[in-house]
């Protein structure tokens, strides 16, 4: 019995995570695996009513559980930052859910802005550090509001915390067995002690993984290749800023944001799941934002519980739902419904295509 905390969150982030909780039913029927949902409304409503964000008792409660499945966390009239840090940052941090695990896959039928390149060219893993660099909030004002204000914000890069995801990395790249290929992807020429450690500690381990080719490239390097040659990548490493910004990229080389799964992994604790879009706030309640990338959230969540049949199932079944013609677009305007698109993929996962 799998227990499974879920916050669907804000804006449409509710009504993307009903859609996965009925695929996630519906993979259950047929593979025989149980769980039991808690669902928290934790987001922008609950903190406008209370003003609670995500209490400490919350989070240790969280961390009972087998995993965690998020929405999305955004709200308008809620300043930037609040919910973000309350909620989404405290629960990575808190459960030390040091990586971020974000995959760039293409799937077949699927729209690329990337002219002359398919499925074949785009299909690499990032691991985002998730716990430290310029995340981390620590920082400080001087004369806030003069012409001298200064203002610091600190970026943090541990030994243990940066050996850590290297590792991960590496192991992920040898279990994957498809390219062999870890490409460290830094600013080590500027950031010439932050990153300089994430260099060391990038060769050091390396010496233990010599099967795997290492690679290297700076971050705006890499945003060139992501555009021009993606089938360079197999997987990639890199800290908690820098995976941030690259994976939005990512996102729109394999169709766009629409599609973009995440999950952020506490490889010995609990880990949460979350499509990579935000609430989308002004579509909220219009049940026509897809569902996809929520689908596949809940789908790599089932392949981090183990239930790794059922997760291939589903991916099966998203990709039968991409290609029958009924989607015509990933955005706003697929012309379907969010729950028709929910029906199509859980319809596909009970009765597989031939
Ligand atoms: C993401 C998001 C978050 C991040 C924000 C909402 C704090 O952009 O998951 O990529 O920067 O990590
Ligand atoms: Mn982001």
């Amino acid at each position: 019995m799998y227990k499974i905390a879920v916050i669907p969150g804000d804006g449409i982030g509710p009504e993307v995570t009903s859609e996965a909780l009925k695929v996630l039913k519906a993979a259950a029927e047929i593979y025989g695996f149980n769980y039991e949902l808690k669902h928290y409304d934790f987001g922008g409503d609950r903190y406008l009513a209370t003003g609670e964000i995500l209490p400490d008792s919350v989070l240790t409660e969280l961390a009972q559980f087998d995993a965690i499945y998020l929405g999305a966390i955004g709200h308008d009239k809620v300043p930037q930052g609040v919910l973000e840090r309350g909620i989404l940052l405290k629960v990575r941090f808190g459960l030390d859910q040091y990586i971020n695990l974000r995959p760039i896959k293409l799937y077949p039928g699927v729209w690329t802005p990337l002219k002359d390149k398919g499925p074949e060219h785009i299909d690499f893993i990032v691991v985002r550090e998730n716990t430290e660099g310029l995340y981390i909030g620590i920082g400080g004002n001087m004369k806030k509001g003069t012409p001298d204000e200064v203002a610091i914000q600190e970026m943090i890069c541990t030994r243990k915390g940066v050996e850590r995801c290297v590792r991960y990395a590496y192991d992920l790249t040898g279990k994957r067995n498809k390219n062999n290929k870890l490409t460290l992807v830094s600013k080590a020429n500027v950031l010439t002690y932050g990153h300089e450690l994430w260099y060391r500690t990038f060769n050091e381990v390396g010496e233990e993984y010599k099967n795997i080719t290492k690679d290297y490239a700076y971050v705006d390097a890499c945003c060139m290749w992501m555009v021009k040659n993606p089938e360079w990548f197999d997987v990639i490493v890199t800290d908690n800023m820098f995976g941030d910004i690259i994976t939005d990229l990512g996102a729109m080389i394999q169709g766009g944001m629409g599609i973009a799964a995440s999950g952020n992994i506490n490889p010995n604790g609990v880990s949460m799941f979350e499509p990579i879009h935000g609430s989308a706030p002004k579509y909220k309640g219009l049940n026509v934002i897809n569902p996809l990338a929520a689908i596949g959230a809940a789908q790599m969540m089932l392949n981090h519980l183990g239930e790794t049949k059922a997760s291939g199932r589903i991916e099966q079944a998203i990709i039968c739902a991409l290609n029958c013609g009924k989607i015509k677009d990933l955005s706003a305007r697929s012309g379907m419904g969010t729950d028709e698109i929910g029906d199509l993929v859980a319809g596909f996962v009970k009765k597989p295509q031939a």
